[in-house]
């Protein structure tokens, strides 16, 4: 592993938090990291709803059986296809939005926070209960829901690095094989 790269190793998602309220300037940091991002002809196709009132906290954790954390923040990462050039944005928000929710992610870690992405889109029946707790329109549709606190549990930095998923100029034809 490359020493350079220890903050997207150290990314893993957290599931157990503090009850530590993360505040503004920290949120606004994770924020302009997310905006960072790279978008598809610069069209930068996102909204973020960042939630901390208990009530809706409450709500969007049973959004599915998997986002039930006890976080005290979530941002939800939205595509707002409100726009003229919808139809151009339709094409690439999905992998816009991916774009920035890892951004999100590194960000916590970089900050010493812990942060998990709970997919929301494409299935259905999780946007529309995302939709609903956040008043979303219809043409702002919920991507993701990130869970961000701070950390009440330590995992280990670590890649996955596989050399059976990588191939040398062809298909099938082995990396260093
Ligand atoms: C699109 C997507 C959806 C995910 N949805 C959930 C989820 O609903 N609940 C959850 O606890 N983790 C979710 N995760 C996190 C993965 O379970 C996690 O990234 C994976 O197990 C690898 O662990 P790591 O993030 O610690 O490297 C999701 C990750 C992605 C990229």
């Amino acid at each position: 592993m490359n020493d350079k790269l220890n903050f997207i190793y150290q990314r893993r998602s957290i599931r157990n938090f503090l009850d530590k309220s993360v505040d503004d300037s920290q949120i606004e940091a994770l924020l302009s990291a997310a905006m960072a991002a790279p978008t598809a002809m610069n069209m930068q196709p996102w909204h973020f709803v960042v939630v901390r009132e208990n009530e809706s906290l409450n709500q969007l954790r049973k959004t599915s059986p998997f986002s039930k954390m006890n976080a005290t923040c979530a941002i939800i990462v939205c595509g707002n296809l409100n726009t003229s050039k919808r139809a151009m944005m339709e094409r690439f928000w999905v992998q816009d939005c991916s774009a920035a929710t890892q951004n999100l992610l590194l960000a916590a870690t970089a900050l010493g926070l812990g942060a998990v992405w709970c997919g929301v889109h494409p299935v259905k029946r999780l946007e529309e209960n995302v939709s609903k707790t956040l008043a979303l329109p219809s043409s702002v549709i919920p991507f993701a829901l990130v869970f961000v606190g701070y950390p009440a549990e330590d995992k280990p930095a670590r890649t996955q690095y596989d050399a059976s998923k990588i191939s040398h100029e062809q298909f099938g034809r082995p990396w260093r094989g």
